[in-house]
């Protein structure tokens, strides 16, 4: 690890004899130097394979700097700097917050978007075009606009508020929020609550997710006696690796079947969906046709939600879906634990008992939003990393009314929705800010 830089900034405007020129330079607080700083942000190609990692920190840091908040620069892995910034509480002893967020984005396919995805084109709807503005610049740059106004009426946070932009979480997020929350520095951040992202909706109601479901990325193969395409036996390769898919996609369907009667939401399901397959014997002319291999293979994006015994779930696997008997094997490329490392599911309480949630829910009908049922995350994000360790993390993007288009093509965000964000994060921040009570900084006190 290495800290890069680590600055205590001063708020130039509070020296009076250059209020003035504060004063008269361009109002940083009107809505469309808020819109350009988005843009900025989003302009920088922060997407995979090469994300401009340095450039987005430089960014950061400069937003930091004009609103005097403290930064913090650190490479906890080489070329991946992650940015620490915070905004003091006046009693240190509390338990802070910290706002997460990530600086990376998945790759575009440049030719199929109608408008190049790091221009942050605004169209004439008012649509910022740009890979980022859902996933999750958006949520980024809201953080710190909130902090602007709150700033700007003259609000002092009483509980410390930490904001942090991780790289890699789209690849993982081993070397990003893993490192972070591992390290002594997050130690020393006495973080009692983390607020981390969610996804849109396209009705008027905000989404909010208390866990996430866990990846069990599952590799079944099959062996067999080879033989020649003409004959009809038993035990090829094929007919064992087909025996466990069809058996495969019949729990797909079972669990799709309450997914579309509307039994259950899309984070409470399993998902169960075949990747590849891979097996015949290739010769550089092509495929052999008059040839039953002796392997074949399937991959398996599996998806599952906290409530799942993944212990009951492996054996499943092990006696229907890759059994020793028909000569099958299987081993898990990725497998995340439904568990914490207390051994409880690494579940957020989302209800009454829980005062995060409380203000939380508070805030953002107060300055009003609307809030969905919370949720399971379909995937994973940074916020299991939190969850993992026994922090409580809510994920949570103020988008509504907007098509969801993260990882797709033409991924957009109209300005109003935007705005309007910044006014919930700046209500949310000022709740979880003013909250005095001396909260515990590890969730031990909403366990299931
Ligand atoms: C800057 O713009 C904001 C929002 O439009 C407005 O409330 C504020 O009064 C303006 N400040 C100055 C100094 O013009
Ligand atoms: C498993 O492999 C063994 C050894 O190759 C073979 O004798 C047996 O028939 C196979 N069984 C199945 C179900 O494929
Ligand atoms: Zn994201």
């Amino acid at each position: 690890m290495k800290i890069v830089n680590s600055k205590h900034f001063f708020h130039l405007c509070f020296l009076s004899f250059l209020f003035f020129t504060c004063k008269a330079s361009q109002n940083q607080s009107s809505s469309s130097s808020i819109i350009s700083r988005f843009q900025e942000y989003l302009q920088i190609n922060t997407a995979h394979p090469n994300p401009r990692y340095y450039e987005a920190a430089d960014f950061i840091l400069s937003q930091a700097e004009s609103l005097s908040l403290e930064s913090q620069t650190i490479e906890f892995v080489e070329n991946k700097p992650l940015v620490l910034l915070k905004w003091p509480g006046k009693d240190p002893k509390l338990p802070a917050v910290l706002l997460s967020s990530h600086t990376d984005v998945v790759p575009v396919e440049s030719h199929k978007w109608t408008h190049p995805p790091f221009a942050a084109h605004i169209d004439s709807d008012g649509n910022i075009y740009a890979r980022g503005s859902q996933d999750m610049k958006s949520v980024g740059m809201q953080y710190l606009e909130a902090i602007r106004k709150l700033k700007d009426s003259g609000f002092e946070p009483t509980r410390t508020i930490y904001l942090s932009y991780v790289p890699d979480e789209e690849i993982g997020g081993r070397d990003g929020a893993e490192k972070l929350v591992e390290s002594d520095v997050f130690q020393k951040m006495n973080v009692a609550f983390v607020l981390d992202e969610g996804m849109p909706s396209a009705d008027d109601k905000y989404r909010a997710y208390y866990a996430d479901r866990s990846p069990m990325w599952l590799v079944i193969k099959a062996t067999g006696a080879p033989g020649h395409g003409a004959r009809l036996y038993d035990n090829t390769a094929m007919e064992n690796l087909l025996k466990s898919i069809e058996s495969i996609r019949r729990f797909r369907a079972s669990e799709f079947d309450m997914l579309k009667a509307g039994l259950k939401t899309t984070g409470e399901v399993i998902s169960v969906n075949l990747v590849f397959l891979k097996s015949g014997t290739q010769t550089p002319a092509g495929f052999v046709m008059n040839l039953q291999p002796s392997e074949a293979e399937a991959g398996i994006d599996i998806r599952v939600p906290p409530t799942v015994d993944q212990d009951a779930f492996e054996r499943r696997i092990a006696e229907e879906w890759a059994p020793a008997s028909r000569n099958m094997t299987y081993e898990f490329k990725e497998k995340f634990s439904t568990l914490d490392i207390f051994g409880k599911p690494a579940v957020t309480i989302a209800d009454s008992s829980n005062p995060w949630w409380v203000l939380l829910e508070e805030a953002v009908l107060n300055a009003g939003g609307k809030l969905e049922k919370p949720d399971i995350f379909r995937g994973a994000t940074d916020a299991s990393f939190f969850r993992q360790r026994g922090f409580p993390a809510v994920g949570f993007s103020p988008i509504a009314n907007t098509p969801g288009l993260a990882h797709d093509h033409n991924e957009f965000l109209n300005q109003q929705e935007y705005l309007k964000g910044i006014e919930i994060y700046a209500a949310i921040i000022k709740a979880f800010a003013s909250y005095a009570e001396q909260t515990e900084s590890k969730a031990s006190k909403y366990e299931l």
